[in-house]
């Protein structure tokens, strides 16, 4: 059970999926990359489409109706996508979160939810299995989300303000549906619950407070998410971007805020609890404050690539493996060579200034994937 067979496979054969030798063993077992991180969690898009449209994200006039989506027999199937995630678990992912584009839209996805639940752990600990969405169908999919053994859920909401929120999703959508969504996932138990709140500046940033006080004393934990330079279609400026530091000195001026320390060692949030004790929010300063020297994050996109980072620009085909009859010994091998050879830190790279390459987007780098095709 070593992982120490692998460097026979080359890298360049996982992308183009040919000649991956078989392994002498299977090449299960616990990983680590160049920089010492160890594999934990996995992130699953299982659809690259969306309902929203929000201008950090799909912007509309990128996402238009002429825009090419994958076709269906590009998507992993059910099968295929459990068949990866138990390979992934034998080398140590602990937390699988489905993501897209928007999950819900993909049909039966608690059938998904269902057969990754059945998963069993080399630990033999319960696996973390959770959903990040924008929270338009979760009303109608909570139950069977949490009757096919879902754990929780991520919803994303950017205001409680109905004019700006339908000004980020751009799609006219209201908030009350959302909040409806929210309602019901902690009424079937679907908690803890998260909200993820992306803050743009001179968009959003004045919905900061009053997001804040809606959430204070419930037991959703509110999260700030700092704008990210992700993909290559929102136009991202860092002088858009409010630091984590500026969030909390504003929430702080009228509710007082205490740090606590992280839940785990990677936790994507830094943590803050109300000084009077009802309830906590999180930072997420990937610009500010990168956290790439403890990322523990593989990303597994709609068509079967591996990422090894939110910013990469090119993937593994793991579903050309699939396809062409690999076993799960091989595929495991090409899975356990990616993570080995691992070295990416692209938001500790990326320039503090805001004139560099990588702070507004080089035209002659590698075009960087888009977020709704790798998964949030
Ligand atoms: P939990 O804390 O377990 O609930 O999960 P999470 O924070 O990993 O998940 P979520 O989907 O809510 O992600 C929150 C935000 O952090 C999203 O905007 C993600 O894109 C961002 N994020 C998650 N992982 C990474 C990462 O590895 N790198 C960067 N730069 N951003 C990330
Ligand atoms: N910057 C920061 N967060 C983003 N998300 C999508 N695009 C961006 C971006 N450019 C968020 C979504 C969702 C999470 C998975 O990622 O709002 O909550
Ligand atoms: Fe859709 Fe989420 Fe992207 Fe918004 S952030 S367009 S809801 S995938
Ligand atoms: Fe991980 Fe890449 Fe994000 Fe850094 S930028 S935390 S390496 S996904």
């Amino acid at each position: 059970m070593s992982a120490k067979v692998i460097p026979v496979l080359d890298l360049r054969h996982i992308q183009r999926a040919a000649h991956v030798p078989a392994l002498a063993e299977a090449a299960t077992g616990l990983l680590s990359d160049t920089l010492a991180r160890p594999l934990r969690d996995l992130r699953i898009s299982v659809t690259d489409r969306c309902n929203f449209r929000c201008v950090y994200c799909m912007p509309k006039e990128v996402f238009d109706k002429n825009y090419a989506f994958l076709p269906h027999a590009a998507l992993l199937s059910f099968e295929e996508i459990t068949r990866i995630a138990s390979l992934f678990v034998a080398h140590g992912v602990e937390k699988i979160r489905l993501t897209g584009g928007e999950p819900l839209l993909r049909k039966n996805l608690e059938r998904l939810v269902g057969m990754l639940r059945a998963l069993p752990t080399p630990s033999g600990n319960e696996l973390d299995l959770t959903l990040t969405t924008n929270g338009s169908l979760l009303a109608r999919k909570a139950q069977a989300l949490k009757d096919a053994g879902l754990n929780r859920v991520t919803v994303s909401l950017d205001s409680l303000d109905d004019a700006t929120f339908k000004r980020m999703n751009d799609v006219d959508y209201p908030v009350s549906d959302v909040l409806r969504g929210i309602e019901e996932a902690h009424r079937v138990g679907l908690g803890p619950i998260k909200v993820n709140m992306v803050v743009k500046g001179g968009l959003n940033d004045q919905e900061i407070l009053p997001m804040a006080r809606h959430f204070k004393g419930s037991p959703v934990v509110l999260r700030f998410i700092e704008y990210m330079d992700v993909g290559a279609s929102n136009g991202w400026k860092m002088d858009e971007v409010i630091p984590s530091a500026e969030v909390v000195r504003r929430i702080d001026q009228e509710l007082a805020l205490v740090p606590v320390a992280p839940n785990y060692s990677g936790e994507t949030a830094a943590r803050w609890q109300y000084a009077d004790g009802s309830g906590e929010i999180g930072l997420i300063s990937s610009v500010t404050q990168a956290f790439c020297h403890e990322c523990t994050r593989a990303r597994l996109s709609t068509e079967g690539k591996l990422y090894t980072c939110l910013f990469a620009t090119h993937g593994h085909d793991l579903r050309a493996l699939l396809r062409e009859g690999r076993s799960d010994t091989e595929i495991s091998g090409a899975i356990a060579h990616v993570w080995e050879a691992r070295g990416d830190r692209y938001s500790e790279l990326r320039r503090a200034d805001t004139t560099g390459p990588l702070a507004e987007g080089d035209s002659t780098a590698p075009r960087k994937v888009e977020m709704s095709y790798i998964g949030g």
